[in-house]
């Protein structure tokens, strides 16, 4: 059924239950896909959904208000998620005109056949006045598509945000305060990490652009709508577009024959002390997801891969790859690893963190065969250079930059 969220905002968007994987993403709690109707004198629908929810949300729009009312469909941004079902949203609504940016008229043109001839393109600072109700447009290119924009309804103080802000969770809940907020955060965060880490310099510059409106509820394209937590959530991201570092040690590994797991416990162990938070990771029982989530925040990342066949383990690849295209910032790295005859393994996942312009904290740790004793005792040594380090990245973290 369609939600409402003002008296003139319905909800019509949809939840899905079951999606765990998108396109490389764990979305372990499902996702939304979240279109609104705002109702002036004329009435507009913002943003669709993915395709096969193409009947659940005309459905909603048909209850709310009747299809054939619909005067306008703003697409904020052509990723499938969102325009997917916009063919059959046209088609259901043949008296209304898609609205969106230049770059949307392409992108929507390149995924579907559709005559955009009639679309009304706009920009930044352009409006849209629906008779008692309006939208103004921002363009926020590259957050995280080339057409991405946001939507400002001034008489309702809503922001309808698109893909910021927003996050995988599908809940029966439509708000924040109904649900359990730290859930949200962190699966905001979760977000964030893994879909727009990349754009922080074009986060910044939209949040300041938003500093400038008088914002009472934040509408995303997924997950849950922020009412009472609106500060909360710029708060954090304020922090994410630096990747601010706190003062935490992430530390993952692949091991072959427990060397380069004894060694990563053994910085763990010279890591741990109170007010840094330690965190250690077999790559074989984690998900890139969350080895991006808890980069998004670290302040140093100590990454292990013993030698395979002349250079580093395939996991340890695959996860540096994901992570260089994220492209953290503020951050520190350190590679270490065991080795038989050529410690190529160590010595390559210091050529990634370098190539991620992570700031390397040293050269490569590494151990011929097995551990000993001694050596392991070096390792807590180094791992609590690691604390140090950690705990000074936060107390300067302040400064950084996007
Ligand atoms: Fe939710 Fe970038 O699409």
């Amino acid at each position: 059924m369609p939600v409402k969220i003002t008296e003139n905002v319905n909800w019509v968007g949809v939840i899905d239950w079951n999606i765990r994987d998108f396109h490389g993403y764990r979305t372990d709690r499902g996702s939304t896909y979240n279109s609104y109707l705002l109702r002036g004198e004329k009435i507009a629908l913002i943003d669709a959904v993915k395709a096969p929810f193409a009947d659940d949300l005309l459905g909603k729009v048909d209850r709310a208000v009747g299809l054939t009312n619909v005067d306008y469909v703003v697409s904020n941004h052509a990723e499938p998620d969102h325009s997917g079902s916009l063919p059959r949203v046209l088609e259901a609504c043949p008296q209304a005109t898609l609205v969106c940016d230049k770059k949307g008229v392409d992108i929507i043109g390149g995924y579907y056949d559709l005559d955009l001839s009639a679309a009304q393109v706009v920009g930044t600072g352009d409006t849209l006045d629906l008779g008692g109700r309006s939208l103004s447009f921002l363009e926020v290119p590259m957050v995280h598509w080339p057409d991405s924009m946001v939507s400002y309804c001034p008489e309702e103080k809503i922001l309808f945000s698109s893909d910021s802000f927003g996050q995988h969770y599908a809940s029966s809940y439509r708000f924040d305060d109904a649900g359990d907020v730290g859930t949200i955060l962190e699966e905001a965060k979760t977000y964030y990490a893994n879909i727009v880490m990349l754009y922080g310099k074009q986060i910044a510059k939209a949040l300041a652009a938003a500093a400038e409106l008088d914002i009472e509820m934040i509408c995303p394209a997924h997950g849950s709508i922020w009412r009472e937590h609106v500060a909360d959530i710029l708060a954090a991201y304020t922090d994410w577009v630096t990747c601010r570092p706190r003062a935490k040690v992430v530390i993952v590994y692949s091991s072959m024959w427990h060397s380069t797991e004894a060694m990563a416990r053994a910085l763990a162990h010279g890591a741990t002390r109170d007010g840094v938070t330690v965190k250690l990771f077999d790559i074989a029982a984690s998900s890139r997801t969350v080895l991006a989530t808890e980069t998004l925040d670290t302040a140093v990342l100590a990454v292990g891969s013993p030698t395979l066949n002349k250079t580093l383990m395939p996991d340890i690849a695959g996860l540096l790859t994901y992570l260089k295209g994220l492209a953290p910032r503020n951050k520190l790295g350190m590679a270490f690893g065991s080795y038989g005859w050529a410690p190529n393994g160590p010595n390559d996942v210091n050529a990634y963190l370098a190539d991620m312009k992570l700031d390397i904290l040293r050269e490569p740790l590494t151990c011929n065969w097995r551990p000993t004793q001694e050596f392991l005792a070096e390792c807590r040594e180094v791992g609590a250079s690691l604390a140090d380090a950690a705990l000074k990245a936060e107390a300067n973290s302040e400064a950084y930059q996007p």
